[in-house]
């Protein structure tokens, strides 16, 4: 594992979006892995300027994304196909068909999740996986649990994960109850994982993260298990270490 803390936000999403850009010009046809958020926001936004600069070319690089709420329309403006259009894919020239999100409009998620993991499979796995953390310690919505689900999967989120998430919703109510998500399959069969951590708020999950134990009621944890690890955090989620 690569541990970097990185004196705030600005410097972990320059850090982030250096890392995939870098993976973009080794290998210009890479499947990434992408998340959602608040915290890859500023990275995306410096994917975009570059893109704008002519430094970076996404016209052959794949993406998956790590998950979606179910059911949700994707004309949301809270669902993740939103949130990723809005902050990356409208801004830079990826084809709509190398593109895929779970499908939160789905009548049969089970059908729609082993596809999923299919056309993973199918792209040749992932080349590199973006990563956030949930305060519970989540990745994708891989919720803490006795055990963790290796596919793509219906998931019921976790009451912390409702209340961290209802910050971008109206009222709490409005957070749907359910999502579409890569099991932990998928993200560690990843050749590269980047996580990004960042904030106060974080410090908590970062301490246990970091404390010498693989539990799956930190699913975070496992990803120390990973041959290719990269942990950026910003001071402000280091300050317990
Ligand atoms: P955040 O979410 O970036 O909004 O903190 C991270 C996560 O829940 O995985």
């Amino acid at each position: 594992m690569y541990r970097m803390i990185c004196r705030n936000y600005e410097e972990l999403s320059r850090v982030g979006a250096h890392v995939m850009a870098e993976q973009v010009k080794r290998k210009p046809d890479s499947v990434l892995g992408l998340a959602t958020g608040g915290t890859p926001v500023a990275m995306y936004a410096a994917l975009s300027d570059m893109y704008r600069r002519g430094d970076l070319d996404f016209s052959r690089v794949t993406t998956f994304n790590l998950d979606e709420y179910y059911p949700i329309r994707k004309d949301n403006r809270q669902s993740y196909d939103f949130f990723m259009w809005d902050n990356l894919f409208s801004h830079v020239n990826i084809s709509r068909e190398n593109i895929h999100i779970p499908n939160g409009e789905t009548k049969n998620p089970e059908a729609a999740c082993a596809a999923y993991d299919e056309a993973v499979r199918a792209a040749g796995g992932l080349d590199l996986l973006l990563l956030g953390i949930g305060v519970n310690g989540h990745i994708g919505f891989n919720e803490p649990a006795p055990a963790l689900t290796l596919a793509t999967h219906v998931t019921e989120l976790d009451a912390s994960t409702i209340e961290a998430n209802a910050r971008f919703f109206a009222q709490k109510d409005e957070v749907p109850r359910h999502a579409l998500t890569m099991g932990i399959g998928a993200i560690m069969g990843a050749r590269r994982l980047l996580l990004l951590i960042s904030g106060d708020n974080k410090a908590a999950v970062v301490k246990k993260l970091f404390s010498g134990a693989v539990s799956t009621e930190t699913p975070a944890s496992l990803l120390l298990l990973h041959p290719d690890l990269t942990i950026v955090l910003d001071e402000a989620a280091a300050r317990l270490l």
